[in-house]
């Protein structure tokens, strides 16, 4: 077997973004792109030789090749060993998990979350670190500095590896472990939640359905809460994942899972509803006629974690993306503990994890996790919930109504402008951005401006410093908005409009998000006139 070393040249726009390198599936399998960002990577850690990396992928579009190229990349730079999931799928949780659990120096995950695949889709590539968790900014910004000075790589010359079969192989002198995608990740699920009170609610009738969109949590959801917890057969639905996700698009939220709404909403619907993205780090929540949103469920998840095995102890502190609604905060002040703001993008959250300030974090996007991994996850929520009720023997809706009652409601919506202009949409932010000085104690339809800036985090742990990381305005009465352009997207801009107001008066906790927030809505375009400037007349999904 030889070695064989490729001359290349830098290509442009391989910046990773808030959770890697994000491109249209077709710029991905362009000559050299992978190989370029993959050698830039190994170039941005010091070097894979003598290090255990763990690999895996959602399953889409791309995935088994890309995985192939991985491997034989890392055996010609000297890898010691890849421990891979069968079939090159792990989940994102999973595979953080595996990192940990194997002490590995990091590992690649192939996957562009709940972006749609298929040649015609997005694929994405993410480097975790030792920790589990994505790299930090100072770690993407060597591997783009490397995509940018560029001129060769290494690749081994191979026949494809069997990854369809658990067991050991080697390339080179490199090893290959392929592993079960699933059993180290239920394994830890058991050791976090009351598995035996889970199955008592099944064994009663509780009924559950649970949408894998035909992403990568299919078999996790199927191992996990029907053969072992019970659930009745079928209550996984979309389970076998697809490598255009049978042409959907893997994001769990009302639009994007309309069919569990629907269910949810309907005659006979079931007790518990779920969804998960692509890559299964994010989830969705909704019980009989009610939509729990991200935020509600990462506050009531911080507010219930007593009654939570493994987090009865008590939490060590909270954290959320700025933002993710203040529905959290009223949490954290009543147990006495901190709760920390960090940028957008579950990287932030590593720190805080590590140095043991933060126990639970979220974020508005779907996002909920813990110190078990350091990614979201999308099925421990889920079990979360499902260990919470079966406890608790109240419905969602139940749980929901006492928590605004007790905490006040924290009315939240997010206004998605896809596929902008990109000049336009960054125009819009640096006007707003010259205002903000002249926006304090100044009326914007009819509400008065609290305060106005873009958000800075210092963080606590390595006093690492990121700056633009989103405009904010407050209004008095507590209402918020925040605008930011998204660092996920493949085509033009998406500008994020975040739209938050808090109601105290459980008479009024009833309405209709967006008519509750007519108030702030207006606000935002007043200021920020996005109609005129985007050429929309409404956001492209609303959340
Ligand atoms: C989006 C979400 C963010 C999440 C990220 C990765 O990033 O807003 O919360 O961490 O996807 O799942 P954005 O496109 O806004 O930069
Ligand atoms: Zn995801």
């Amino acid at each position: 077997m030889t070695i064989l070393t490729i001359p290349t040249g830098p290509i442009e726009g391989q910046k990773p973004g808030t959770s890697g390198l994000r491109k249209k599936t077709r710029v991905f399998m362009g000559p050299h792109y992978l190989e370029n960002y993959l050698a830039a990577t190994w170039d941005g850690i010091g070097g894979v030789a003598g290090k255990t990396l763990v690999l895996g992928g959602d399953g889409r579009y791309f995935n088994d090749r890309a995985a192939q190229v991985m491997l034989r990349m890392a055996a010609a730079s000297g890898a010691k060993k890849v421990i891979v999931g069968q079939n090159a799928l792990l989940s994102t949780p999973a595979a953080s998990h595996l990192i940990r659990l194997r002490r590995a120096d990091g590992g690649i995950i192939l996957s562009a979350s709940h972006n749609p695949g298929g040649p015609d889709g997005d694929f994405g590539v993410k480097y975790n670190v030792a920790n589990g968790g994505p790299a930090p900014e100072g770690v993407t910004a060597r591997i783009f500095e490397a995509t940018k000075t560029i001129s060769e790589y290494r690749i081994a010359e191979s026949q494809d590896i069997d990854l369809g079969t658990i067991g050991t192989a080697r390339l080179l002198d490199m090893e290959i472990e392929v592993v079960d995608p699933v059993a180290d990740y239920q394994a830890l699920m058991e050791k976090l939640f009351d598995f035996p009170a889970i199955k008592a609610l099944f064994a009663g009738g509780f009924r559950l359905r649970f949408d894998a969109m035909h992403a990568i949590t299919g078999p996790y959801a199927s191992a996990i809460l029907e053969s072992t917890l019970g659930a009745a057969p079928g209550s996984v639905v979309n389970a076998v994942p697809l490598p255009d996700f049978g042409q959907g698009h893997p994001d769990p939220n009302p639009i994007w899972a309309k069919a569990l709404m629907d269910a949810m909403f309907g005659a006979q619907s079931p007790d518990f509803g779920a969804a998960s993205d692509g890559d299964g780090d994010r989830n969705m929540i909704v019980g009989r006629g009610i939509y729990v949103t991200p935020s509600d469920s990462l506050a009531a998840i911080a507010a219930n974690a007593s009654h939570v095995k493994a987090y009865a102890g008590g939490l060590k502190g909270v954290a959320r993306s700025m933002p993710t609604s203040r529905a959290l905060d009223r949490v954290a002040e009543r147990l006495g503990i901190d709760c920390y703001e960090t940028p957008t993008g579950w990287k932030f959250f590593g720190n805080l994890l590590d140095a043991g300030r933060a126990t639970i974090c979220g974020e508005e996007s779907a996002g909920t996790g813990s110190d078990h991994v350091r990614e979201k996850d999308g099925l421990w929520a889920v079990l979360f919930w499902l260990n919470v009720l079966a406890v608790r023997k109240v419905s969602v809706a139940d749980l929901m109504a006492e928590h605004w009652k007790s905490y006040g409601r924290n009315y939240y919506s997010r206004h998605d402008y896809e596929a902008v202009d990109s000049d336009a949409a960054q125009k819009l932010v640096d006007d707003l951005r010259a205002r903000l000085p002249d926006l304090p104690g100044s009326e914007i339809a009819g509400l008065a401006v609290e305060s106005a800036d873009e958000f800075a985090y210092d963080d606590p742990v390595d006093a690492s410093r990121s700056e633009g990381q989103g405009l904010r305005f407050t209004f008095d009465g507590g209402g918020r908005i925040v605008l930011r352009l998204s660092g996920t997207g493949t085509e033009g801009a998406t500008l994020r409009v975040y739209l938050e107001r808090v109601e105290t008066d459980p008479a009024r906790m009833h309405d209709d998000p967006q008519e509750a927030l007519a108030g702030i809505i207006a606000a935002a375009e007043s200021l920020a006139g996005i109609k005129e400037r985007t050429g929309r007349d409404a956001p492209d999904v609303i959340t």
